[in-house]
């Protein structure tokens, strides 16, 4: 009986496994799909914010002396309508950027001139080592754009103290170019006499170079400030809910961290109309992950073989411990300067094998602007916000002692 049931059986348990094993692969397909879908569909919003500041940088390479750091000029509720019609939008081609006294040949439009030897023309040289900063805030602003300096100095800016540590704040600007150019800098100057708080490198302040405000932020926090145990770098539209900053630096590792609204499987466009087009010569070496594992054999090759950005961090907010700052200064000596600001740092935390870490929670960090409550924004630490709402008012009223829900 055995004897004729043996076969019989070893036969099932062989259809058996076949069909589990069928089963494992229709899985493994239908969950890899489901995970390139998700990332195509992250795609559209991988860089939102980049998208609602199409306008504000309507003046790119041609025109640096009208240009200023994309997210500080524009009304955020403009950008908010672009986005809707970004399809149709054609991009303004920089390829014939005419650069009068470049410091040497220029690298193209899509890589920045760095690393190069830029200098501070206004300095806090002393302050983190008097106060002696937990974190160090950094917002990246065009130099006309006192309006928001001072909106933000009036709200957040003013929290020095949370949760018994000492936060500092500065605001990082390179060179204004044009007719104005003098008068600006005189007016900077006089602003800093009275706050203390401007930093400016002598690199063109535009759109295409806030890669190199961002190396310069690096440097300025390596030689400056590398006693404070993080950095933020923040947008100049923000809403940052400091105590919430605070909290969570407490808990979180003190080295090779950085975090914020960290942006997976973003695609690399290889549309030439596209406003973040990169050529293919330029980190090409991102084929997707999985293809490179041979399953581009199993699914269809268009769905996994485009290129991806490596994990990073959206430039709207962002924080490094401050050991990152020498090990990236570091790294962007290996990794061409591309002109994206947030994914260059995501290609060099690549480099150095560092994985940016998912913040505790998803809706800590907004690039979407959130509707003022004092319930939301207690819940938050940073958010874009639109130009009608008026922040130094929603501070106050944040302020206010009571519950928050
Ligand atoms: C922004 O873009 C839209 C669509 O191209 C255009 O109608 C609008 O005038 C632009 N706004 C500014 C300030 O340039
Ligand atoms: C996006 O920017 C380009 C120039 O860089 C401009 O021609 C186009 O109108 C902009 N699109 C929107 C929606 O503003
Ligand atoms: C783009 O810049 C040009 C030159 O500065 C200006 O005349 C034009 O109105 C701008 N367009 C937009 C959409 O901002
Ligand atoms: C970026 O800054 C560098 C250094 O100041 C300058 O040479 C270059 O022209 C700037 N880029 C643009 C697009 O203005």
């Amino acid at each position: 009986m055995r004897n004729t049931d043996q076969p019989a059986e070893d036969k099932r348990s062989l259809t058996l496994s076949r069909s589990r094993c069928c089963f494992f692969f229709l899985v493994l397909g239908v969950v890899l799909l489901y995970y390139c879908t998700s990332i195509r569909n992250m795609a559209p919003d991988w860089n939102l914010k980049w998208l609602m500041q199409n306008n504000s940088t309507n003046t790119t390479a041609e025109l640096p002396e009208t240009t200023s750091v994309a997210t500080t000029q524009e009304p955020p509720t403009q950008r908010q309508r672009t986005v809707s019609s970004r399809v149709t939008k054609k991009v303004l081609e920089t390829q014939t950027a005419q650069r009068t006294a470049a410091p040497y040949v220029s690298p193209g439009p899509y890589l920045v001139e760095y690393p190069y030897e830029y200098h501070f023309t206004i300095n806090e040289e002393l302050k983190c080592r008097q106060e002696k900063p937990f974190v160090v805030l950094i917002v990246q602003v065009a130099p006309r754009n006192r309006a928001h300096r001072d909106i933000i100095r009036n709200s957040w800016g003013s929290e020095k103290l949370a949760n018994n540590q000492v936060v500092a704040l500065f605001f990082l600007l390179g060179m204004q170019t044009g007719d104005d150019a003098e008068q600006v800098h005189r007016q900077l100057l006089q602003e800093s006499k009275e706050h203390q708080d401007l930093i400016q490198g002598d690199f063109v302040d535009c759109y295409k170079n806030l890669t190199i405000k961002t190396m310069v932020m690096l440097e300025w926090l390596n030689s400056y400030c590398s006693s404070a145990a993080y950095a933020m770098k923040i947008d100049s539209d923000m809403f940052l809910n400091v105590p919430n900053l605070v909290n969570l630096l407490l808990k979180a590792p003190r080295t090779n961290y950085m975090t914020g609204l960290v942006a997976h499987g973003g695609r690399v466009s290889r549309d030439p109309k596209s406003k973040f087009y990169v050529p293919l010569d330029l980190i090409s070496e991102d084929v997707y992950p999985l293809y490179a594992l041979g399953l581009g054999y199993i699914l269809p090759l268009d769905l996994i073989s485009e290129d991806v950005y490596p994990l990073y961090a959206l430039g709207l907010g962002y924080i490094l411990s401050l050991d990152l700052t020498k090990k990236l200064i570091e790294a962007s000596r290996h990794v061409k300067p591309l002109y994206i600001e947030d994914v260059y740092l995501g290609l060099c935390m690549r480099h150095l094998g560092i994985r940016p870490t998912e913040p505790p929670n998803w809706i800590l960090f907004r690039v979407i602007p959130i509707k003022y409550s004092r319930c939301e924004y207690s819940k938050i630490i940073a958010t874009t916000t639109l130009e009608n709402m008026d922040r130094v008012w929603i501070w106050r009223d944040f302020k206010k002692p009571g519950r928050y829900c």
